[in-house]
């Protein structure tokens, strides 16, 4: 008897053993595996969606109250800020009218979406943008008065472009969706959203 338990105890430790030596990229793509059994692709909704890049990778290893080190994060920052395409004509702001419809409709990437209609960025999903619009989410700061309050200068123009391209490029691992980056939004609607925060006469700057 004294024998058998010895053994399942050593069994035990072995056990732990093993899961302990279990490296990040197994125990990732163990998930990963399972996570496509048990999705089903339909429409455009394909399973390489699940697929992450190397930001969102890092991101996923440092969660709860492993805290992503201050130079890990501001390298992938980096790394995002590069990966932004400016308008080749040089101008970053559109019209505020379309970039208002932009923000408010969460139509588009859904499997039952027609890919060929363009997609709309939901803002209001998680931001205060104009007074108007009561129904809003807080999950990011309120952008009520944006220019106004940050300046209408080119410098806050090629930052809000950056921010709604490529939301890492400023905070890695944000839950903002990457618009540009990941091709959500066009560069045009890009800029319409861009008005919607940067022209004077937007609502969101009344
Ligand atoms: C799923 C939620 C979500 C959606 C959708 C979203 N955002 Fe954000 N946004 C955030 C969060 C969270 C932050 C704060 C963290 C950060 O800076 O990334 C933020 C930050 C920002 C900032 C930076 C604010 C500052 O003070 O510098 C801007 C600008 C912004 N969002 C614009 C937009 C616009 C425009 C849209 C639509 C095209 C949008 N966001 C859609 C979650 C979201």
């Amino acid at each position: 008897m004294k024998k058998t338990i010895g053994t399942l105890a050593l069994f035990g430790l072995i056990a732990a053993g093993c899961a302990a030596m279990v490296s990040d990229e197994e125990r990732e793509a163990q998930a990963l595996a399972m996570m496509k059994a048990s999705f089903k692709e339909s429409g455009q909704a394909k399973l390489d969606r699940l697929d992450q890049d190397d930001m969102q990778k890092m991101c996923s290893r440092y969660h709860g109250d492993k805290v992503m080190p201050r130079d890990v994060g501001e390298k992938l920052e980096k790394e995002q800020q590069a990966l932004i395409k400016f308008p080749a004509d040089g101008k970053l702001v559109g019209d505020w009218k379309s970039g208002e419809r932009i923000a408010q409709s969460g139509v588009g990437k859904q499997f039952s979406d027609n890919p060929a209609n363009p997609n709309g960025a939901n803002c209001y999903a998680c931001h205060q943008l104009s007074k108007a619009e009561l129904a809003y989410g807080t999950i990011g700061p309120s952008l009520y008065n944006f220019g106004k309050i940050r300046g209408f200068t080119p410098e806050m123009q090629k930052y809000a472009f950056s921010k709604v391209y490529n939301s890492q490029a400023f905070s890695a691992c944000s839950s903002m969706p990457r618009f540009g980056h990941s091709g959500i939004l066009t560069e045009a609607q890009i800029k319409d959203v861009v008005a919607l925060l940067m022209d004077p006469e937007s609502p969101v700057n009344k």
